[in-house]
């Protein structure tokens, strides 16, 4: 089982031996033969990091090589970007400091983990990436999208091949939210306005990058929520990666 969970740290020598560089693994991924870049996106308590893990479970049930990842986080660095970010007074950074940090976050998160995991021919189940940046920076507080875009650009030039949405009431999602126990608050208190901004947000989204995002509605029991992600994933990985079911 390669599995691996968003607690597992990027180590130097899990990188390949000839460290794998972003143009090629970019090239590797838009030669179509390599794995599958798989984000979730939506509001907090959707049931995204739930379904991450289901998914992986999942896939790897059926033979395929999976990373199980998160942003902000999942790789060393990244990670201690995480705590800078989601701890702390909600009015701790600026809205553009905290745009360069989770940008930071996600280009070391990139280069470590994602592009050579991809370049692997690995599918990447990442809980998050930058149409949550688009979200929370570029709308929420304060009109950054412009920046948010030049600096997706600029720094990390890559999307995901499938974004899932999952849909949800934000009053539902923030009661679900609010019932975990944990340090990483910053976000969750900006309350259910922001969750009813956020909705709309991902829905637009979805509309504005309609070839890679799917919609699930994430308002029903978990076990019919993970077939359809399933579905949707089964059918958009490589022909290549061909299903070899775990006996
Ligand atoms: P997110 O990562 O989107 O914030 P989580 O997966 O952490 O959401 O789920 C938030 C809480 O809601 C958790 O306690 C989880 O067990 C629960 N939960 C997740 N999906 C569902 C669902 N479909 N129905 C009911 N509860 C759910
Ligand atoms: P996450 O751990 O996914 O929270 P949850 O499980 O509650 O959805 O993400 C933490 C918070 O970080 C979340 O409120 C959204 C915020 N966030 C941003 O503001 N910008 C970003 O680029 C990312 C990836 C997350």
């Amino acid at each position: 089982m390669t599995q691996k969970t968003s607690e597992d740290q990027t180590t130097e020598d899990q990188m390949p031996e000839n460290q794998t560089t972003e143009s090629q693994a970019t090239e590797n991924q838009t030669t179509g033969r390599g794995g599958l870049f798989v984000t979730f996106e939506g509001i907090d308590g959707s049931g995204k990091s739930t379904q991450c893990r289901m998914l992986a479970e999942a896939l790897s049930a059926r033979g395929r090589e999976v990373v199980l990842t998160r942003e902000p986080g999942g790789s060393e660095g990244a990670e201690e970007i995480r705590r800078l970010v989601l701890e702390g007074d909600p009015d701790r950074w600026s809205a553009e400091t905290e745009l360069l940090l989770f940008t930071a976050a996600r280009r070391d998160h990139l280069e470590r983990r994602i592009l050579p995991a991809l370049a692997a021919d690995q599918v990447v189940v990442c809980d998050r990436f930058a149409d949550s940046t688009r979200m929370y920076q570029g709308l929420s507080r304060g009109d950054l999208r412009g920046s948010v875009d030049q600096l997706h650009e600029l720094m990390i030039g890559h999307e995901p091949d499938l974004t899932i949405l999952i849909d949800m009431d934000p009053d539902k999602g923030l009661a679900r939210a609010k019932g975990r126990q944990g340090h990483e608050e910053r976000f969750e208190d900006f309350g259910a306005d922001l969750q009813h901004q956020m909705r709309a947000g991902f829905l637009a989204l979805a509309t504005e990058f309609a070839d890679r995002f799917r919609i699930i509605d994430g308002d029903r029991p978990i076990d019919l929520v993970a077939q359809d992600v399933l579905t949707v994933v089964l059918d958009a990985l490589p022909a290549t990666q061909s299903e070899s079911p775990k006996t």
